[in-house]
């Protein structure tokens, strides 16, 4: 997660697209690393992101796993998640039953000269889950031991709420915007017990400092 130093994560257009080639070149990184890669739906929808490391994109890339809460909203089928070198990926949506994929992505506006975006799109599979303990324990069942959280801060606040948090990344970007509200990297409704992190690496490059936290068990 990148933070301005007035603590911003969001813009006021609710998009982010700060941070440098090297920060970005620090997440594919990560990306390369992880078994797969989490993001909320609604970053998927803000930003558009792609979600594989984009300086290496023929090494194996993190499984995309998206979180939803409800269906209110289509995902766009012309998402940048659904195309190469992206594997097919898994929803995650919150409650009792999980729908079909053309409930939850907007597969008929694509025509039939699209057939490959199809055939990709009905390649991902859905789940349900009631906590985010569900997701995290579905994906260590199936193996996934190098699990990568890449936000936004309400996303991540329900991670930690679960105690789910080993290591944090955080960019520290240098820029101010202030107004009287900020967003942070973790936001939750309530504060929780505090928790103290120890700091493994620092390392600035031009204006940016990248810090490395591990939480102290
Ligand atoms: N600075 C950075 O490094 C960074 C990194 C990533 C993202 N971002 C920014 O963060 C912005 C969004 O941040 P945000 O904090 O508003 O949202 P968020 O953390 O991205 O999104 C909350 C998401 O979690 C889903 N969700 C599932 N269960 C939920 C529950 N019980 N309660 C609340 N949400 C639940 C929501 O689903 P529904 O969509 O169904 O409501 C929603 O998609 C993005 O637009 C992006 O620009 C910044």
């Amino acid at each position: 997660m990148a933070q301005t130093m007035d603590g911003h994560t969001v813009q006021s257009d609710g998009k982010w697209a700060l941070g440098s080639k090297e920060d970005k070149r620090r997440m594919d990184r990560l990306r390369l690393w992880a078994d797969c890669i989490i993001a909320s739906r609604k970053s998927i929808e803000n930003d558009n992101p792609n979600l594989f490391a984009r300086s290496k994109p023929n090494a194996k890339q993190p499984v995309p796993v998206v979180i939803l809460k409800d269906l209110k909203r289509q995902i766009s089928s012309s998402s940048r998640i659904f195309s190469a070198p992206h594997p097919a990926g898994e929803f995650w949506i919150f409650g009792l039953n999980a729908p079909q994929i053309d409930q939850l992505v907007d597969t008929g506006t694509l025509d039939k000269n699209q057939k490959q975006q199809t055939d990709r799109i009905q390649k991902w599979k859905i789940y349900h889950y009631n906590n985010v303990k569900d997701i995290y324990d579905a994906l260590v069942e199936k193996g996934y031991r190098k699990i990568l959280l890449e936000g936004g801060p309400t996303l991540n606040g329900l991670f930690l709420q679960y105690d789910l948090i080993d290591e944090i990344f955080f960019t520290m970007e240098p820029y101010l915007w202030a107004g009287e509200k900020t967003d942070r990297i973790i936001t939750t409704p309530e504060t929780l017990p505090l928790k103290k992190f120890r700091l493994l690496t620092v390392e600035r490059r031009k204006d940016e400092v990248f810090f490395r936290y591990k939480k102290i068990k």
